[in-house]
């Protein structure tokens, strides 16, 4: 069930705004492309970009974990590949939420084994207490502890991602796993 609104959408904003400035920055003399990890990444990613300055080229990936009992490499299978191609590019790469740091390592081989000239990221939540691979996180929105989060592109079993802010989520109580959006988005 939802249990309480951690994060608001006028928080979401400010964080995004806060982070386009700094990537405005960043972007002098690049030559940017911007790759989202799907399907979390996607309602980060639009207004992220909406806000850069400048144009960039926007792409996506998606992979599917094997679990996290795997080992690091091969912990992920491409679903989805890029569609531009990112040698000599700069590369900046928009995921939801960093929590064991396992599939980004992942994402990041398959990237970098494209040669792009350089590649950051950058992430709307990271978990640091739950990080078992050291993963460089170049842009992070905001750090929040141990908790299961839904909303804002996150999901739980594909539910929730369009709930337009983040809530802390239970898989137990009652209300069960329904999609409930109605019962909980105005309180
Ligand atoms: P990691 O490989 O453990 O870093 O996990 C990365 C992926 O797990 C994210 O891209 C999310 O899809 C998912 N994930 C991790 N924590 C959460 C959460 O709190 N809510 C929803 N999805 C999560
Ligand atoms: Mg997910």
């Amino acid at each position: 069930m939802l249990k309480s609104k951690v994060i608001t959408a006028s928080q979401l904003g400010q964080v995004i705004q806060r982070l386009a400035q700094d990537l405005n920055r960043d972007l002098v003399d690049k030559d940017p492309v911007f790759v989202g990890v799907l399907k979390g990444s996607v309602y980060f990613f639009t207004a992220l970009t909406q806000l850069l300055s400048r144009s960039v080229v926007v792409d996506f990936i998606q992979v599917s974990s094997y679990g996290a009992s795997t080992s690091s490499s091969g912990t992920v299978t491409l679903v989805k590949d890029l569609t531009v191609d990112i040698a000599g590019k700069d590369v900046y790469v928009v995921e939801d939420i960093v929590d064991t740091g396992l599939t980004l390592v992942d994402v990041l081989a398959l990237i970098a084994a494209r040669h792009p000239r350089s590649l950051k990221v950058v992430a709307l939540l990271s978990k640091p207490s739950r990080r078992q691979k050291e993963v460089p996180l170049d842009f992070v929105g905001l750090e929040i502890p141990d908790v299961f989060v839904v909303g804002f592109g996150l999901d739980f079993a594909e539910q929730f991602r369009n709930l337009p802010e983040i809530w802390e989520f239970s898989p137990q109580g009652e209300g069960g796993h329904e999609a409930r959006l109605e019962d909980h988005r105005h309180k």
